[in-house]
């Protein structure tokens, strides 16, 4: 049994306590942590009442199942919810104080993003498995600093990147990676969301520098940015233009970049807090090669014009590329699970999101210095620390 403390009791941790009590035989929450104490005292309750609302819905299906080995295997998923209901949870209000727990084997790390890399560190010091919120840090600094500290613990470490835990995006990943689009030309992502300035006012860390570290490109475009980033390669170089146009915000609402990777090709990314919806897809991710094009999000396809060839690629990866059993964070929090299960590295580990930070920083160094910025960031670069 995986014992998990879930560290930071705001808006997200109750998804993760929820996708948690999904796994009851593998997984117990144990502890809760928060700086503010109402918040981890309400979220024990939540606990609670998520396994024994698991408890019902097992109930139900038990009653509704109609062969014996259904009801048989109901019955006792539903008892092993309501025994996780009674198991004490902790209170902590201090990450250092949860990470001492003996109970304790992992920790789920929900706090703002400012706030990732010291319970991550205390955790992975303590010997403790880490499932991170992302993005995984504000700066390459403290994002270097995480995996190193994972590396060093041999710990396993993941970051939220639930989007590519899709079959879509699994294809997308085989295909390109097989060379059947051919050598790759271009590709771009856009990330057009509308967030009123009441988002902004619902929390203080939100649209500071300090606090949230980036604006509609490193917080809310990550999730796309990570998964264009992981399909396209590295980058060399990037030119930005940003601005902050309907928010009383430091951070930006909308920016464009214009990228060029290692491998030669030419990319774009495009993202905004002050884009109205109605016209076009929130997310979008579209990349062309020699021989074929394909989207990512929000629809998988392919195309060509060669059309045989097209029909030929989409047969070849259906068959190839088979549904996940769980997608998106069920998904990774699944793998997770398993990886630690399994002894081995998670599906996403911390080197492989970095590439989300590392671009966003050389978008914000070339907006800050008018000039393109060359990639890698090195470690005596500014835009690598605070
Ligand atoms: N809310 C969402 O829908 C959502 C979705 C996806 C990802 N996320 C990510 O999840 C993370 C948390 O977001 P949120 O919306 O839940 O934020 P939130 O502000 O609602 O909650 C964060 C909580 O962390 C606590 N906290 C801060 N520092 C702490 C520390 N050192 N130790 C313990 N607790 C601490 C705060 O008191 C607060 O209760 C962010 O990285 C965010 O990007 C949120």
């Amino acid at each position: 049994m995986i014992n998990v403390g879930i560290i930071g009791c705001g808006g997200i941790s109750p998804s993760h306590i929820n996708i948690y009590s999904g796994f009851p035989e593998e997984v117990q929450i144990v502890a809760v942590c928060d700086i503010v104490k109402e918040r981890a005292e309400n979220r024990k309750q939540i606990v609670r009442d998520t396994y024994l609302n698991r408890a019902k819905e097992y109930q139900k299906r038990t009653e509704e199942a109609t062969s014996q080995e259904e009801k048989d295997k109901y019955a006792e998923l539903d008892q092993i919810c309501q025994n996780a209901a009674e198991v004490e949870v902790k209170v902590y209000t201090s990450h250092d104080e949860l990470v001492k727990d003996e109970r304790v084997n992992a920790v789920n790390i929900c706090t703002p993003p400012f706030a990732h890399p010291a319970p991550m560190i205390a955790a992975a010091n303590a010997g403790k498995h880490v499932f991170c919120e992302g993005p995984i840090a504000g700066d390459l600094k403290q994002a270097d600093a995480m995996i190193a500290a994972a590396r060093s613990n041999n710990i396993k470490f993941t970051v939220q990147y639930g989007t590519r835990i899709n079959r879509g995006s699994m294809m997308a990943k085989k295909a390109i990676d097989d060379g059947k689009l051919g050598k790759i030309l271009m590709g771009k992502v856009d990330v057009m969301w509308y967030r009123g300035q009441s988002y902004y006012d619902s929390g203080a860390w939100r649209g500071t520098w300090a606090g949230e570290r980036g604006g509609a490109t490193f917080h809310h475009g990550r999730y796309a940015i990570d998964l264009y980033l992981w399909l396209m390669g590295e980058v060399s170089e990037v030119y930005a233009q940003m601005d902050t146009f309907t928010h009383k915000i430091e951070v930006e609402d909308c920016s464009m970049s214009v990228l060029r990777f290692k491998h030669g090709a030419l990319g774009q990314i495009t993202a905004s807090t002050s884009a109205h919806p109605g016209i076009a897809p929130s997310q979008q991710i579209e990349i062309f090669g020699e021989k074929a094009a394909i989207s990512v999000i929000p629809n998988w396809n392919i195309g060509s014009s060669d059309e045989n060839y097209a029909e030929q690629l989409k047969q070849e990866l259906e068959d190839d590329v088979k549904e996940p059993p769980y997608n998106a964070m069920v998904g990774q929090m699944k793998d997770f699970i398993d990886a630690i299960v399994e002894d081995r590295e998670p599906y996403i580990t911390g080197e492989s999101v970095r590439p989300q930070v590392e671009v966003t920083r050389g978008i914000y160094k070339s907006v800050a210095t008018g000039q393109p910025a060359k990639m890698p960031l090195k470690p005596y670069d500014p835009f690598y620390g605070d």
